[in-house]
């Protein structure tokens, strides 16, 4: 049975004409580096952001290196600008709609290949490749088949009216462990175009449940002590659209009305802070916030799960939105550089620092994971995740943005063989966050 609806799953994909991908969308854009010294630059960098609504893939507020998506018909005049300006640039790649076409490809290769031999288990899911939204949902209803103590839910809709699909996991309780245990939440492709966040998150979620059936130290402590609710794929619709139409499209599906731009950053459409720096009120934006807070279905859905916890009496001590890329594990504050860090500043920075060590040390990934205060460490960013798992409802002291692999060579483009490495380190990391928890945190 699902043999059949993983051949008819390819099949569509691969006949709406639409592969790779409807149309030459990304034709002769660049991503081009800049590297930036000076503020005035950064500045000169906004300005151009906001006056050409160019798609930067790393944010230019802090002194880094800034990666931006140029299009076609701006190449030449954006590197005549850089050149006047006397900003160092380097062409990262010279024509994404040919890393796109790669990488479309390698995915329908690789499920084409799979569909062949056909999945029967869940043994033969194949976590080494980008799988598309379907089947994210039918790996959580096979995991929750295999594990009697996992549960798939429905946490919401998305616009479009796809289900958002919800693992719990709820262990039985170590004896040390508080009655109810303290949640922990993971989320994944709030950004649809990160593939690598739900393939990470997938990864190391069958990776613990495996190994508590195995009876390993680590796996049976952590899930003994804390119940896990796991959204692997927020933004279904976004998700879904770059598997059929746009590759990078970051947003969500939702149109707004009076405008021609479809789509809000559910990543600013939190109530925390909303509508503060770092975030657009036009709809049109990569960063636009929505018309109000939460008027998405998906970030709703995200808030209304924690309304029922909180009601429930339920405790939730950690709360993780991953996204890619750049190697960062982000805490509060996200909304300010200048805030006053909060009180619980110091614990979550050792916990992430703990995260970053172990992510560090399993595949000594190049460039490492850097930890740090959002907005301090990166940009401000208001109406985020980090800060409303924080500050708002979830109230989860251990808050974060964990940015996974790479560093920009590919960006959002990934290839499909560094999903198993990431997968491994963010493992490694999960435990090592926990245990911190555990240790310092855990009434
Ligand atoms: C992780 O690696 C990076 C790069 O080497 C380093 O800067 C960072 O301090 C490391 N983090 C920890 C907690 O060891
Ligand atoms: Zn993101």
């Amino acid at each position: 049975m699902k043999f059949v609806v993983l051949l008819a799953a390819v099949a569509a994909l691969s006949s709406a004409a639409s592969f790779p991908g409807k149309t030459e969308h990304y034709r002769g854009n660049q991503l081009i580096r800049i590297t930036v010294e000076y503020e005035e630059d950064l500045k000169w960098l906004r300005n151009i952001e906001e006056k050409m609504n160019l798609d930067f893939w790393t944010d230019p507020s802090t002194i880094r290196p800034v990666d931006v998506m140029v299009p076609r018909d701006f190449t030449s005049e954006f590197k005549r600008m850089l050149n006047k300006r006397e900003l160092y640039y380097k062409v990262l790649r010279q024509d994404l709609q040919d890393d796109v076409d790669n990488d479309l490809a390698e995915a329908m290769r690789a499920l084409q290949k799979k569909a062949r031999i056909g999945i029967q288990t869940l043994d033969d899911f194949d976590y080494s490749i980008y799988h598309p939204f379907d089947e994210i949902q039918q790996w959580a209803t096979d995991v929750a088949n295999e594990y009697s103590f996992v549960t798939k839910f429905k946490f919401g809709e998305t616009y479009e009216g796809r289900e958002i699909g919800a693992l719990e996991i709820a262990a039985p309780a170590n004896a040390m462990a508080s009655d109810p245990k303290p949640v922990v939440y993971f989320e994944g492709g709030i950004h649809a175009r990160e593939w690598i966040s739900p393939a990470t998150v997938m990864f190391f979620t069958g990776k613990l449940l495996e190994m508590y059936n195995n009876g390993d130290a680590d796996a049976r402590r952590v899930l003994g002590m804390f119940d896990l609710h796991i959204v692997p794929s927020l933004n279904g619709d976004g998700y879904v659209f770059t598997w059929t139409d746009e590759r990078l499209w970051r947003k969500s599906r939702q149109p707004n009305p009076d405008f021609g731009c479809v789509g809000t950053d559910l990543n600013r459409n939190f109530d925390a802070f909303w509508g503060q720096n770092g975030a657009s009120p036009w709809p049109c934006s990569i960063v636009y916030r929505g018309f109000t807070p939460l008027n998405n279905p998906e970030t709703t859905a995200v808030d209304a799960h924690f309304q029922a916890l909180k009601a429930a009496g339920r405790v939730t001590k950690v709360f993780i939105d991953w996204h890619s890329y750049s190697q960062l594990i982000l805490a509060p504050w996200s909304y300010s550089s200048a805030a006053e860090l909060p009180a619980e500043s110091e614990n979550q920075l050792a916990a992430a620092a703990a995260m970053a060590a172990a992510m560090n040390s399993t595949n000594s990934v190049a460039g490492g994971y850097i930890h740090g205060p959002s907005a301090r460490l990166l940009y401000e960013a208001s109406g985020a995740s980090n800060d409303y798992g924080f500050a708002s409802t979830p109230a989860a002291t251990y808050t974060y943005v964990v940015e996974l692999r790479d560093t920009g060579e590919y960006g959002f483009v990934l290839p499909a063989d560094q999903i198993l490495p990431s997968g491994e380190e963010s493992y490694d990391g999960v435990i090592a966050l926990l245990d911190y928890v555990i240790n310092n945190d855990y009434d």
